[in-house]
């Protein structure tokens, strides 16, 4: 099956904010990275809105037709924003307000009861849901029952080097088979370290931000795009 690649503009718009203008445009830097070949457009509307704002998810809903995955984080406010705007995709994700990115995954398990009318109004509303969650088999099993169609795999601690993660990616992405789950995976993936990712059968889609829109300053976006779908496509084969 080839694997899909999320294009996460997220830091196109950090750049914009630096200076308070329009420019550079993360509509543009999306619509770039389409045609160099990415399958959607991931974009994150914190709760800060330290980078996305609610402008840029009205822009991107009226202007792209591929699919959008809008990560969010587990709140009343964004989920009727999400209704309301509804994207493709919806990942919901933990969010610390002090944190740089997002540092580990959500705990599904232990928020069983408040994720799962979320899960149930968003589903309703025709978007697919998915839990970002560490490779762990409880966070799994927790996703498949509050009714998640996804769960997208953090590989934060894999892009650390850290030993034996790329065992537990593997082992949780043979186990979203067995739950009837959809696996995406994301977070800390570069041309160096994304094949091994690319190479687990069960894994549908990657997303990947930070490297690509910071490699972008040297190669440019639509080359980085391009060269990483060839890397993640190499490894498939
Ligand atoms: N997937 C999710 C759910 C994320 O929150 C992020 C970071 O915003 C990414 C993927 C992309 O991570 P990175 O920017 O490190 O490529």
């Amino acid at each position: 099956m080839p694997m899909r690649l999320g294009v996460n503009i997220d830091h196109v718009a950090t750049l914009r904010n630096a200076r308070g203008g329009t420019h550079p445009d993360p509509l543009e830097a999306a619509r770039t990275a389409l045609r160099a070949g990415a399958d959607g457009i991931t974009l994150h509307l914190r709760e800060d809105r330290r980078h996305i704002r609610d402008d840029d998810l009205a822009r991107f809903m009226a202007a792209l037709t591929a699919p959008i995955n809008l990560e969010l984080a587990a709140t009343e406010e964004m989920v009727r924003i999400a209704i309301a705007a509804r994207p493709h995709a919806v990942c919901i994700v933990p969010e610390k307000r002090a944190e740089v990115t997002t540092e580990g995954g959500l705990d599904v398990a232990g928020q069983a009861e408040a994720l799962r009318p979320m899960v149930a109004s968003l589903s309703a509303a025709g978007i697919r849901v998915s839990m970002f969650i560490d490779p762990d088999p409880v966070q799994l099993r927790a996703s498949a029952e509050i009714g998640a169609a996804v769960v997208e795999l953090h590989t934060g601690a894999y892009a650390e080097g850290r030993a034996g993660e790329l065992g537990r990616l593997r082992a949780a992405a043979t186990l979203t088979a067995t739950l009837g789950l959809e696996c995406h995976a994301g977070h800390g993936l570069t041309f160096r370290n994304v094949g091994p990712v690319a190479a687990l059968p069960e894994i549908m889609e990657l997303n990947i931000g930070h490297f690509l829109i910071g490699e972008a300053v040297f190669e440019g976006l639509a080359a980085v795009v391009t060269r990483m779908k060839q890397i993640i496509g190499a490894a498939r084969a």
